[in-house]
């Protein structure tokens, strides 16, 4: 099982619109952080879908090791680093 890189230390606070999907990157490699811009391609990870059940703002994780997902779930603060 291969390590997702480090994109940030702490999450993206985005601004999701209800209804709407997002494509999180689970791999770290996107430029275009915390969504997937197919930089994951030829590695073992693909993105993650999140569908925003309503309109407001979102923390996507961007150390990419929270246990719940897009979302941080407060793992990042476990980070050695
Ligand atoms: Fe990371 Fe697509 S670029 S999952
Ligand atoms: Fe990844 Fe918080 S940024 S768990």
């Amino acid at each position: 099982m291969h390590k997702p890189d480090i994109a940030a230390k702490s999450p993206f606070a985005v601004a999701v619109e209800a209804g709407k999907d997002y494509f999180w990157c689970s791999c770290g490699k996107s430029k275009g952080q915390p969504f997937c811009d197919g930089s994951h391609k030829g590695s073992s990870f693909s993105p993650v879908k999140f569908t925003a059940s309503e309109t407001t703002t979102v923390y996507f994780c961007g150390c990419k090791h929270s246990k719940n997902g897009p979302l941080c779930d407060g793992s990042h603060k476990l980070l050695s680093l």
